[in-house]
This record gives structure tokens, sequence and C-alpha cells, in this order.
């Protein structure tokens, strides 16, 4: 499918963004492993999420409302989980593969993960080496590098101090879940603070976590019980419509109900430090996860410098933060963010590219790019999305400034996160 975006001004309107993707596989996996059952209101239903749904039916899960946003699982608790009689395909989904490498581990039976051509080529040893470590047993090209991965499973899990060298929820997570099946507590410490649904979320169900700094532990064996979790609206997704209201002139729109959780919101406080008008309202908290309405009005950026420990908490912000850049007053440089080259594509690649192709001038950097800002978007030109969802929203995005319209080939990739997206700016 192709997108083609023409140039537009005065975006007004009020609009809600789907559910918060990293939430909603979570609800999904600590659903299945709770006993009772849980209801999930506000549920993505992009197609990475119905991944990780798929691949929990395909271990006996029962669940309701496959395919819409309120859905129940019915947990089989933590030792319920049966063997699946075929591969389990996971698409496109990075977190439901590292996670779930996590959770397969603990099981007494055998498995094996594969997934599309992107996520076959992504890094899974930054998961399956800790996890072998807590005596994961995994099978796979490159040392249990590259899906497909089969996970041998029958073994008891011991528990680990793990010091992640990356600051990464997937690394993170796929250790904790792991955590419950061992005896005792297990505790990973990272380098820089990443997203922290796993930790809210398995405390919400029950599990006894404990958070220091850096530092976090859980304890294993726990009794998690089924819970009501309501999906706050994705950050990751609001973006796109908040840099869409920022660029273009006389726009004014309203987000509402956007999780604004502190190791997540890294993109707010960007764009402020950008210049960007962002007014947050009615701040509030649900299911243990802060959320606000979001107020965003057209406005002359400012080029900064993102980089450090930043960067973990707008990682998946950076494309459409390249998008925001263009349209700024001086340089903005990204560094420390090399891990944007492992994301669905590499991003870093993939943003220099289609941007010079748009008439913008950046640098590529080895962990970053340099923009250019007060940049004209010529468009007139077809762009790749790679198979990238984010890269896809963002080009987009750039069109709505473009000179002439922006094509978007293989756009049909913006449902993994955002089914509605075209949809939702046609509305405004
Ligand atoms: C995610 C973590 C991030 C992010 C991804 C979702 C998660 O990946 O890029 O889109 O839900 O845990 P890393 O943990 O690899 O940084």
């Amino acid at each position: 499918m192709q997108l083609k975006i023409e140039s537009k001004s005065n975006l007004t309107g009020e609009v809600n963004v789907p559910g918060d993707k990293s939430i909603s596989h979570r609800a999904v996996m600590l659903g299945a492993l709770a006993q009772g059952k849980t209801e999930i209101e506000g549920f993505l239903t992009g197609e990475d999420c119905l991944s990780t749904v798929k691949a929990f039916q395909a271990l006996g899960v029962e669940v309701d409302g496959v395919g819409t946003e309120a859905m129940t699982i019915h947990g089989k608790g933590l030792a319920g989980l049966e063997e699946a009689d075929d591969v389990l395909d996971l698409g496109n989904s990075g977190t439901t593969m590292r996670l779930m490498l996590g959770i397969l581990a603990g099981q007494d039976f055998y498995s094996v993960v594969t997934g599309d051509d992107s996520l076959r080529s992504r890094p899974m040893a930054r998961v399956t080496e800790p996890l072998a470590e807590m005596n994961g047993q995994f099978y796979g090209r490159d040392n249990a590098n590259l899906a497909p991965i089969t996970v041998l499973g029958g073994q008891q899990l011991k528990v680990m101090q793990y010091r992640s060298p990356v600051a990464s929820a997937q690394v993170k997570s796929s250790i904790l879940l792991a955590g419950l099946y061992a005896d005792g507590v297990t505790e990973v410490i990272e380098p820089a603070k990443s997203r922290d649904h796993t930790e809210r979320m398995l405390e919400y169900f029950g599990a006894n976590v404990e958070v220091d700094g850096l530092a976090v532990k859980v304890e294993g064996k726990p009794e998690l019980k089924g819970q009501k979790v309501i999906v706050p609206g994705d950050i990751s997704s609001a973006a796109f419509l908040m840099v869409a209201g920022l660029i273009t002139s006389g726009s004014e729109i309203l987000i509402k109900n956007v999780g604004l959780n502190p190791t997540r919101s890294g993109v707010i406080d960007a764009l402020e430090q950008m210049n960007a008008n962002l007014e947050l309202l009615n701040q509030r908290e649900v299911n243990g996860e802060p959320i606000a309405d979001i107020i965003v009005k057209s406005s002359q950026l400012q080029g900064i410098v993102i980089d450090g420990e930043l960067i973990p908490l707008l990682i998946d912000e950076i494309p459409i933060l390249a998008i925001a850049a263009s349209q700024a007053e001086g340089k903005t440089v990204i560094k420390d963010a090399e891990e944007l080259r492992v994301k669905e594509t590499d991003r870093i690649d993939a943003m220099v590219k289609e941007l010079t192709k748009l008439g913008v001038e950046v640098i590529e950097r080895e962990d970053g790019m340099e923009i250019v800002g007060k940049q004209t978007i010529q468009g007139g030109a077809k762009c790749r999305s790679y198979d990238d969802h984010r890269v896809a929203m963002s080009l987009a995005i750039a069109g709505l400034i473009a000179e002439e319209p922006v094509i978007i080939e293989n756009a049909e990739c913006i449902n993994i996160s955002f089914p509605n997206f075209e949809e939702l700016l046609t509305e405004l």
C-alpha cells in the first residue's frame, strides 16, 4: 500500500490515540501467567500485540474479544501454559520475542519462536545469553542470537544478578519474567533507566518487586492475580500527532488520555527544550501508570542536543524528532543512539536516506545524526518505509509540510502500532 500525504495547515481537533503497545503486550503476558481473569480495556489492536495474543492462544490460553480493544484473558497461573503444537510466529514484534524467551525458558516444554525477515535478523543473544546463565537452554543460528530459536524447556531456572550492558526494557523484562520461575530474588541492574512498565505491572498483579535507582529485583514464584488493566494512549503514537501540530501552521490539537510514564516521556522533555508549545492537563494515574491530556500548538522550534540518559526515554520517538528538528532554528544533534541500528530496521540509515531524498541536510553518525534546521521539505519523492512503522509515519508527517506530495511505499507496516493513523490525521 502507498500512502500519499499532501501539505496541510490548521490541524485542529480532539483525538484519542490507540493503546500503548508496551503495556498491551505486558497485560496479555501477565494476564496469561496470573490466576483468574484479566480484563483489558483500550488494548492496542495493532499487529505486534496481536502476535502476543496469538502466541499465548497457541500455548493454551483462552482469550475473549480478540481483535477488539476490550479483551479478557483467562489466566492459567505460572505453571499452566501448555506446549504449542507448532512454531510460534511472532511477526515483527521484538518485544514479544524477547519477553517470550524469558517466559518460555521457565516452562517444562519445548518451543520454537520465529518471526518475519526483520525480526529474524535482530539480536536475541542479548536475552538468550543471560537467560542461559539462569539455566535456560536455547538453540539457534549464531549461538542462539538469531531466530528461529528453539527453547528446550524443562530446566529449573536459577536466580541471578544481571548487570545489563544496554539500557533495554526488553532485556530487563525478559530476565525479570524468567525470574518468576526461579526460587529467590532475581535482580537486573541497567546502565540507564529504560521503560519500567514490567515492574509496575508485576507489582500491580501482586508480585514482590523492589526498585532502587537502576536496580530492579523480583521475587520468584509469586501468586499473580488477574486484574483489570486500562491501557493508556501510546505516547509513541501521540508523538506523531504532536509533531504534526507543532510544525504545521495554525494548528491546535488536544490528544486525550496519553500515558506519561516518566520512563517514556523523554519526547515531551525534548520537545519542550525545543521550545514546543505543549500543555499537560488532567494529570492522573490509572492502574499504576500516569496519564494526561496534551494540548499542542504550532511552534517555532529550536535545535537541541539529544543524548545520554535521555535516549532510552525517547528511543522510539527519534525518527519523528528528526522531522521536528528539520524545522527547528539551528542544528539538532542526536547521539548515543546506536540502539536505533537494531530496531525494526536500521533507523539511523533509513531516516538519513529518506530525509536526504526529501531535500533535508542531515549528516549520519555511527550513534545518531545531525540535522540542519529550517529546511524546506521538497517532497515530490517516493519514500521507502523499510517496512518500519515508525519510519513510515515520520515520513508521512514530513509530507504535511512538503512543497510537493510525499508518497510512502509499503505503508501497511503502520498497522504494527497505529492502525487508524491515516484516519486520525484526516480527522484533524
Ligand atoms: C520496548 C522496549 C524498547 C522499544 C520497543 C518496545 C518494550 O526496546 O524500542 O519499541 O516494550 O519493552 P528496547 O528494550 O530494545 O530498547
